[in-house]
């Protein structure tokens, strides 16, 4: 008989990516969801949540809204949302896939999640990195690198101005494409549970780059120049604050960057390539795959 899996995060990048890489997969699909309208709003951004999983409302802030949603699932997998109530997030869940009698977790971490992490996101994943270590059920933790998935945040500027600005300085990272943290998952959640328990995988691209290359890629998938203009870490935050993003956000991400900047980002690993048999993808496909993104029409 399929195994259910339920969805977290259904609704964003990479659970949107999972849920693409699962399709045709031999398992049933429930995706977890705040707002049901908000599952049929998603299709435009190629989610489709109703029409390829069973959808349930729940909020990962409420734990009393999680239960019928566990009921019957075997497998969770469990994205957070950014934020300081994303290990009570976590908590919730866990609590609710317990109850439940889930088999197996599968989590989405981020690269460098420790205590003693540069940054406050990276604090807060190792708070639920240590709770789904003692969860009782099969688990598997995904720590991927700075999605590339990040740079269309920057496709208005670049398509009208041929340039974007980022508080990167010369930063080199090795960023991934989020399809590819999303093929790792599926992998992970179609193998059988105890193969990839007790596992943390951190994911990352093929190399290790910085804005100056990923520029020159993307002004060659795009057939006209694109500048990088690295600004400093005031600058950014005003741009960020003027869009409206909530200021523990700009915080989280100016924390990010002053890591990024020292070196913190600078590796690869190899984990991807022995998981899925082939290389990440590069940055010239990411440039190429989302070329429209980036032109004058943003939609074209
Ligand atoms: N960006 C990076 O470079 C990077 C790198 C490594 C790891 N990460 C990690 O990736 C995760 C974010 O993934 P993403 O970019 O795919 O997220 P995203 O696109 O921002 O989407 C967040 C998802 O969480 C849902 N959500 C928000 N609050 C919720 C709640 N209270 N209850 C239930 N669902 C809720 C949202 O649903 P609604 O539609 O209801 O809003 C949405 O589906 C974070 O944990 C982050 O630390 C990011």
């Amino acid at each position: 008989m399929s195994r259910t899996v339920l969805i977290t995060g259904a609704t964003g990048t990479v659970s949107t990516a999972l849920m693409n890489a699962l399709r045709g997969a031999e398992v049933n699909l429930r995706a977890l969801v705040r707002d049901e309208s908000a599952a049929g709003g998603s299709r435009e951004r190629g989610a489709e949540v109703a029409e390829v999983a069973e959808v349930f409302a729940g909020d990962l802030d409420d734990a009393r809204s999680l239960p019928p949603a566990f009921e019957g699932v075997q497998d969770l997998w469990l994205l957070t949302p950014n934020g300081p109530r994303a290990p009570e997030n976590a908590m919730n869940a866990v609590w609710a896939a317990r109850q439940a009698g889930v088999e197996r977790v599968v989590r989405l971490s981020v690269v460098g999640a420790a205590h003693d992490a540069p940054n406050r996101s990276g604090r807060l994943h190792a708070l639920s990195d240590r709770e789904i270590e003692r969860c009782g059920m099969r688990w598997t933790i995904l720590r991927p690198h700075w999605f590339m998935q990040n740079l269309l945040n920057e496709a208005g500027d670049i398509a009208a101005t041929g340039t974007f600005s980022l508080n990167m300085a010369s930063a080199r990272i090795g960023m991934i494409d989020v399809r590819d943290i999303a093929e790792c998952a599926a992998r992970v959640l179609l193998d059988d549970p105890d193969r990839h328990h007790g596992e943390t995988y951190t994911l990352t691209g093929p190399r290790s780059l910085t804005f100056d290359e990923v520029a020159g890629e993307l002004g060659l998938a795009l057939g006209r120049p694109v500048t990088y203009l690295p600004v400093g870490d005031d600058a950014k935050r005003k741009t960020l604050l003027g869009h409206g993003v909530p200021e523990w956000i700009v915080d989280m991400l100016e924390e990010y960057a002053r890591a990024y900047v020292s070196g913190w980002g600078d590796f690869t690993t190899d984990t991807l390539a022995g998981l899925l048999g082939r290389p990440p993808r590069d940055i010239a496909g990411f440039a190429r795959d989302h070329a429209p993104a980036f032109t004058a029409a943003g939609d074209g």
